[in-house]
């Protein structure tokens, strides 16, 4: 089997300078949709490969079939299209690609502007084709306003006879409601010769890839239609507009799975969560809330409203309220927000608490530790059943290099202090409110370092005295 996937249009009315393709939908660029939904349907089978024909000048896709290959471990040839002449030409493009199957092998023909097109229905194809051993199987679907696309002309037995352009089509045709939707199953040894076959012999002047069709029934072979009834799937994006429509609906597809999966939402529409995305059952998610990456959360977490958590790993029964994640491990128990700000490389043992207005960053707390508020911790290790008090700061840069600061276990750190790395609070001591430490603190140690405070008594009335008498002046 074979997956040729047409990527040749800039897709001049996005109005952008990117090539249509990498428009995202739920994070993902929207050919990324479509190699997934056909490396699903491939999965148990390594020896698949995947075509891909693109423009001339399209680097960055380029780059990104190349990262998806590597990280997927299957197969992707590039093929370019220098002129855009028609769906024929494009998929000629990728002819070497088709040269090295059998004849009975099947190529999927896919569009990668068309980015809802579903594993399942890709399957449903496969078995269709297979069973009915017709040369060709054209996806299409039922329009109410057909106008636009290709229309399916079928015989008395309902074989497909030819695929007719808008363009092309008289009356008759123009009032079949059945269209091409562009994505089809056809043989190896069809494709190959028809390919050789068609030609420009049409309204719009170019190579439609449609005409295989009536050069399969000329041959005395079959096409079938295989009719899906989710108007999205086959859907195809040409504008911004139709972008969000789409993406839209893929969200919906991915909220669903995840309540359908013991995932409580409020208010779905509200909650943006990329595929990637790994919840386990009895979580709430919150409005208002993004999840991206390559995120996982365990069971029973409360997240949101108003969060966003990217590429993290969450415990089991942890509440995270208006906050920002991003590469963050949370083991479980722990509570996050309102308003937290955790970064990179944070690690948040079990039953810690962070609270509002707290930053980490490349920062351990140990069990238990608690940093409520208003606190910057970075480059830090903080110990177990540790008390961070409000407003204590870790000097971490000096303006040339960044150096650490460990507290050890049982520490308690008053309210304001700042801690000027590198530096260490030793096992079990206190830090006076308002220090400034600059020097290790030994374990057990009780450290103040502020100025000292002088009580002049009877002076507050005096000075306020003063004060008048230079007003009534
Ligand atoms: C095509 C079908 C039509 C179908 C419709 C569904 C033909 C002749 N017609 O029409 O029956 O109803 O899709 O959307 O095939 N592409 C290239 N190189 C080209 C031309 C197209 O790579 O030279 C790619 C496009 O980027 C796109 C896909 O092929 O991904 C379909 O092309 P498009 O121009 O949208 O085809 P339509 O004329 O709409
Ligand atoms: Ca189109």
């Amino acid at each position: 089997m074979l997956g040729i996937i047409l990527a040749a249009g800039m897709g001049t009315r996005m109005k952008s300078k990117k090539p249509k393709v990498l428009h995202e939908l739920v994070y993902h660029p929207m050919i990324e949709w479509v190699l997934n939904s056909y490396k699903n349907l491939i999965e148990d089978r390594h020896c698949d490969k995947i075509a891909v024909v693109i423009g001339e000048n399209m680097s960055e896709v380029e780059e990104l079939l190349e990262k998806w290959s590597l990280e997927k471990e299957i197969e992707v040839k590039i093929y370019y299209q220098k002129e855009r002449l028609g769906t024929g030409h494009a998929v000629k493009m990728a002819m070497e690609a088709i040269q090295e199957l059998s004849d009975d092998e099947g190529v999927y023909i896919l569009c990668a502007d068309v980015p809802l097109i579903s594993s399942e229905t890709l399957k449903k194809m496969r078995n269709m084709h297979k069973e009915s051993k017709c040369s060709a199987l054209v996806l299409t679907v039922e329009k109410d306003d057909p106008t636009g696309y290709g229309r399916i002309v079928k015989d008395q037995n309902g074989f497909i006879k030819k695929i007719v352009e808008q363009r092309d089509a008289d009356a008759q045709q123009l009032r079949i409601n059945e269209i091409n939707s562009g994505i089809y199953l056809i043989n190896a040894k069809q494709l190959r010769e028809g390919l050789h076959q068609i030609n420009t012999d049409n309204r719009q002047g170019e190579y439609y890839l449609t005409d295989i069709i009536e050069w399969i029934n000329s041959q005395g072979l079959k096409a079938i239609s295989y009719m899906t009834h989710d108007h999205y799937e086959v859907s195809g994006i040409n504008n911004r507009y139709q972008l969000s429509q789409l993406e839209k609906k893929a969200r919906e597809r991915i909220n669903r799975q995840h309540m359908l999966n013991g995932v409580s939402m409020i208010d779905p529409q509200q909650v943006y969560i990329d595929p990637d995305v790994i919840i386990e059952s009895d979580c709430l998610i919150e409005p208002m809330t993004i999840i991206k990456g390559k995120t996982m959360i365990g069971k029973s977490c409360v997240i949101g409203p108003m969060t966003q958590i990217e590429n993290c790993v969450i415990g089991e029964n942890t509440l995270i309220e208006r906050s920002h994640l991003c590469q963050v491990t949370v083991k479980n128990g722990v509570k996050i927000g309102p308003f937290a700000r955790l970064r990179e490389n944070t690690v948040l043992e079990d039953d810690t608490k962070i609270g509002d207005f707290v930053e980490t960053k490349k920062t351990v707390v140990g069990k238990g530790s608690k940093v409520q508020h208003l606190s910057y911790l970075g480059d830090s290790q903080i110990g177990e059943g540790v008390n961070v008090g409000a407003g204590t700061i870790t000097c971490n840069y000096n303006g040339y290099s960044k150096n650490k600061t460990i507290v050890e276990d049982g520490v308690f750190i008053g309210s304001n202090c700042a801690l000027v790395a590198p530096i260490t609070i030793g096992k079990d001591s206190i830090i006076g409110a308002g220090s400034v430490i600059v020097h290790d603190v030994p374990q057990d140690c009780l450290a103040i370092a502020r100025g000292k405070q002088s009580n002049k008594e009877n002076r507050a009335n005096e000075l306020r005295k003063k004060f008048e008498n230079e007003r009534k002046r």
